[in-house]
């Protein structure tokens, strides 16, 4: 049921997607494409780039947030829920990760615009547990920065490089049917946290 309407009334809910990988191929990405493709009618998700942004330093921030900040948080501020494709590095969250979040979590014109929100992760990895130790650093992290973490379902897309083809289309349809269930879970609890708010 439809118990809240989104942020600008228009019937669509806007997802701001941050990819915590900044390399051409990257996996994560893949799967971004593939929830862009697969994601319910009334949801639009749209990237909000990370590449740019300096490494956090407060001397930056006391001298204005540099553009690539400020449209972080821009991006974050005029969505309806944010969704997080991380990768795992030595078995941790990715420092581009934690970095965007850290930027992000300091306010813009005096607003938190990660407090509040909706959020969803998924990840893929190499190895075989698919990214669930850098998820599992997220699901610290996210409730403390005031998000509303969505419990389930969990995406840990292990051993990604065979679920994908040449192109980089992710072809595994089990992983697929995955993302449509999280979309779907996540256009739900963000109607549910609306109606709250
Ligand atoms: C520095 C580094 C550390 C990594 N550590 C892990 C790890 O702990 N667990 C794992 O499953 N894969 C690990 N990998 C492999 C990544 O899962 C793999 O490179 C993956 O494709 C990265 O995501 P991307 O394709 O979106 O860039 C590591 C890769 C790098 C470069």
């Amino acid at each position: 049921v439809d118990r809240a309407r989104d942020r600008d009334g228009d019937g669509i809910y806007e997802v701001a997607a941050i990819v915590g990988s900044l390399r051409r191929a990257s996996l994560n990405r893949g799967l971004l494409r593939a929830a862009i493709e697969l994601k319910p009618e009334p949801m639009r998700i749209a990237e909000v780039p990370i590449r740019d942004l300096p490494l956090f330093n407060e001397d930056i921030e006391q001298l204005g947030d540099p553009a690539p900040v400020r449209a972080l948080k821009e991006g974050i501020r005029a969505a309806d829920a944010v969704l997080i494709f991380t990768p795992e590095f030595n078995q941790s969250l990715p420092g581009v990760v934690k970095n965007a979040l850290d930027w992000a979590s300091r306010p813009l014109d005096g607003e938190r615009v990660l407090a509040g929100k909706p959020v969803a992760m998924l990840g893929a990895a190499a190895g075989p547990f698919g990214t669930a130790r850098a998820q599992l650093q997220l699901r610290q992290l996210l409730p403390h920065l005031g998000m509303y973490l969505l419990p389930k379902p969990e995406i840990y897309v292990a051993r990604a490089e065979d679920k994908f083809d040449a192109a980089g289309a992710l072809t595994d349809e089990p992983t697929r049917d995955q993302i449509r269930q999280l979309l779907t879970a996540l256009l739900d609890w963000t109607r549910l946290i609306g109606s709250a708010g």
